[in-house]
C-alpha cells in the first residue's frame, strides 16, 4: 500500500511528527510496562558471556551507533569498535570469537553494511541486527533482529528511524548492563521509566517550533555552520551537521566541542553561525567554555539545550531553543528532534527538494 503525506507538505515533515509514536512503538515491543524491565527476544547466545561489541553502520544509522557505543561503555561497561561499514569491511580487525557483532541499518539492505556483517559472522561474531525492514536480507543473515518500529520511511534523509534505532539500543545496553551484573533492578527500574516518559516529552519538543524557525532564518544564510557536542552529544551533532547538508546544500561540519580548538575554530567569525547541543548534566560546564571561546571570536551562538541549562545559555548564545530536562542517559533521543527540525526549517526557506535531495538514494545497495 502506497503511504500518503496525511496532508504535511513532505514525508520529512510527516516522519519528524513520528518521532513520539515511533519512540512509544519501538519501545513496547522491549519493555513490559507493567514490570518496568527490559525484555529481549530469545537469542541463541549467553549476553552475559560477550567481552565485548563491534559496531557498524552508514550514514545517520551510524551516528545512532555511536551514541549507542557512549551507552554501552558507560552502563555496560564493554568495550566497543565502532567504525563506518565502509571502513569496517576492509579493516579486518582483530576479533574474539564468541564477540558481539552488531549491525544497525534502516533498509536491511546496504551493501556495505551487509559486507561487514558477513565479515564478522567470518570472525565467529554473534550477528544481532537493529533493523526497520523486518523482511532484508541483513535480517535473514542475523543471528537475532531488534526490530525498531518505525513504520515506512520515505524521506530520503531518515529521520524517525534514528530515534528508532536508539529505543532498541538504549533497551540492548540495559539488558547487557543487566546481564552483567552492572545494572540492579531500581536502577533498571529508573532507566526504563526514562526511556518511557520520552513519547510526551518528544512531543512537547514541537511546542518549540518557533524558536527552530527562528534559528533556521540565520542558518539559511550562512556558507558554512559548525555543529558542536561533547560526549553523547557529538553524535547529535554530526547527525545534525548531516542532515543539513543532505537537504540544503549548506556545507556543515560537526567536531567534538573540545576539539574545536584543535583546528575549527579558525573558521569562526560572524558568517559562520555556530549549532551546539548542550542539554544539562556532567559536560554541560565543558561544553559552555568551548562556546565562550566561540563567542569571544564573535561566533554566533543557536543552542540547543534543556530548561535547565538555558537560563546559563541565554548570557551568551543569540538564539536558544530549550527542551525538556530529561536523564542525561535518554537526553541524546530528545535533543535529536530538534536539529532535525532545524535542517528541515532550513530546507524549506532554501526552497530545495526535501524528500529527494539531488544525488542521494534512500538505500545504498551497490559499493
Ligand atoms: C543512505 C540514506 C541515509 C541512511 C543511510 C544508511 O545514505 O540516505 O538516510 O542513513 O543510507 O541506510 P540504512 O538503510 O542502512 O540505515
Amino acid at each position: 500500500a502506497s503511504v500518503g503525506k496525511d496532508g504535511y507538505r513532505h514525508y520529512m515533515e510527516k516522519e519528524l511528527h513520528e518521532h513520539p509514536v515511533v519512540i512509544g512503538q519501538t519501545l513496547q515491543r522491549l519493555i513490559d510496562p507493567a514490570t518496568r524491565r527490559v525484555v529481549m527476544p530469545d537469542l541463541p547466545f549467553d549476553l552475559a558471556a560477550v567481552q565485548r561489541v563491534v559496531l557498524t553502520a552508514c550514514g545517520s544509522a551510524f551516528y545512532a551507533g555511536m551514541i549507542g557505543r557512549y551507552w554501552i561503555e558507560q552502563y555496560a561497561r564493554l568495550p566497543v569498535d565502532i567504525d563506518v561499514a565502509s571502513e569496517m569491511r576492509y579493516r579486518n580487525p582483530p576479533l574474539t570469537r564468541g564477540g558481539l557483532g552488531l549491525l544497525i541499518s534502516q533498509s536491511g539492505e546496504t551493501a556495505d553494511t551487509l559486507a561487514a556483517l558477513r565479515g564478522m559472522r567470518e570472525a565467529g561474531q554473534h550477528i544481532v541486527s537493529v533493523l526497520n525492514v523486518e523482511q532484508s536480507t541483513m535480517a535473514r543473515e542475523s543471528d537475532a533482529v531488534l526490530g525498531t518500529v518505525a513504520g515506512p520511511e520515505i524521506s530520503v534523509a531518515s529521520t524517525k528511524a534514528f530515534t528508532a534505532q536508539l529505543s532498541v539500543l538504549a533497551c540492548l545496553t540495559i539488558a547487557l548492563g543487566r546481564a552483567r551484573g552492572l545494572i540492579g533492578p531500581a536502577q533498571e527500574e529508573s532507566m526504563v521509566t526514562n526511556l518511557l516518559d520520552l513519547p510526551s516529552k518528544a512531543t512537547e519538543v514541537f511546542e518549540r517550533h518557533d524558536e527552530i524557525r527562528r534559528m533556521a532564518t540565520i542558518v539559511a544564510d550562512a556558507r558554512d555552520v559548525l555543529y558542536l557536542g561533547r560526549g553523547a552529544m557529538f553524535p547529535v551533532a554530526l547527525e545534525g551537521a548531516l542532515k543539513l547538508k543532505e537537504i540544503t546544500y549548506i556545507h556543515a561540519e560537526a567536531y567534538a566541542a573540545g576539539e574545536m580548538k584543535h583546528g575549527p575554530i579558525s573558521l569562526i567569525d560572524n558568517t559562520v553561525p555556530v549549532v551546539a547541543t548542550v542539554p544539562s548534566g556532567p559536560l554541560f560546564e565543558k561544553t559552555l567554555s568551548n562556546l565562550q571561546e566561540a563567542r569571544a571570536r564573535g561566533g554566533r551562538l543557536l543552542v540547543f539545550t534543556d530548561m535547565a541549562g538555558a537560563p546559563r545559555l541565554r548570557e551568551i548564545a543569540e538564539c536558544v531553543v530549550a527542551i525538556p530536562t530529561v536523564d542525561e542517559f535518554v537526553a541524546p533521543i530528545l535533543q535529536t528532534i530538534p536539529v532535525q527540525i532545524l535542517a528541515y526549517e532550513v530546507a524549506l526557506l532554501k526552497g530545495t527538494d526535501v524528500d529527494q535531495p539531488r544525488n542521494l538514494a534512500k538505500s545504498v545497495t551497490v559499493e
